[in-house]
């Protein structure tokens, strides 16, 4: 087994663990330190490129974002979600997901879903694909207004069932996004493997956030994301006074030219 995800389960009923997402080299260099994983999401698409949805987020998109990620992760491990329409059966997910691994030399993949995906997760395991699962709030087949999952007997039932199921063929870690506080907890307990929230509670096993979200450089405002910067302040700070010397002829200074 990959020694990163060893270190992973190792850390279940221990101590938290800290997965943040990352689409370039200077931000995953900067996480590395403080991350057990990191996550090259599909969140992009939104983050990003402002589009509607992670529909529209390409498997050659993931790549090349996942390629840049790569070289600034030298201990997590390293994440790569499987987009939209590339998983639609065992042969297009095994190739797809070969392909994000050659290029990117990511340990893992995720995919989203729980009994309807379970035997195209089983064929990328049988073939030692690293798989990540989803659980909960699934962005690639969200329609209509936002509700928040684990609000009914059966929804409660079928998470659970689809959490164990995962785990029978071998996914390494869940990710939990936006699943009941109660139910959150229970997965988390009845589960050998780490789960890993998002809007999930307190109770999972570890934590995933948007990194543009909690620095403040994306500015959303959604009930789980608490913003520990502002990064944009700083920005738009070292911008006004890279303007301001350029006018005033104090940059480049003689130090700044040849
Ligand atoms: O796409 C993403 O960034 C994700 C996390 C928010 C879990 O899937």
């Amino acid at each position: 087994m990959n020694e990163k995800i060893k270190k992973i389960l190792s850390k279940k009923n221990n101590t938290k663990i800290i997965c943040l997402t990352s689409y370039s080299k200077n931000f995953s260099e900067i996480l590395d330190d403080y991350t057990d994983i990191i996550l090259v999401g599909d969140s992009l698409g939104s983050v990003l490129y402002s589009f509607d949805s992670t529909k529209k987020v390409s498997l050659d998109m993931m790549i090349e974002h996942s390629k840049s990620v790569r070289r600034g992760v030298k201990k997590s491990l390293m994440v790569v979600d499987m987009p939209y329409k590339t998983y639609r059966n065992k042969t297009e997910a095994l190739k797809n997901a070969k392909k994000i691994i050659k290029f990117s030399k990511a340990d893992a993949v995720k995919l989203e879903g729980g009994k309807e995906i379970i035997k195209i997760i089983e064929h990328l395991r049988r073939n030692k694909i690293n798989v990540m699962g989803h659980l909960g709030i699934l962005p690639q087949s969200q329609k209509g207004k936002f509700r928040y999952k684990g609000q009914t007997i059966l929804e409660k039932k079928n998470l659970l069932r689809d959490a164990k199921l995962l785990q029978k063929i071998g996914v390494f870690s869940i990710v939990l996004e936006c699943i009941e506080t109660n139910l959150a907890k229970k997965i988390t307990k009845e589960l050998k493997i780490p789960t890993i929230g998002i809007g999930s509670s307190v109770n999972c096993d570890g934590q995933v956030l948007v990194t543009d979200d909690l620095i403040g450089l994306n500015l959303v405002n959604i009930k789980f994301v608490k913003r520990f910067s502002d990064v944009r302040r700083f920005i738009k700070l070292a911008i006004k006074k890279f303007s301001r010397d350029v006018k005033n002829k104090k940059y480049p200074s003689s130090k700044h030219s040849y």
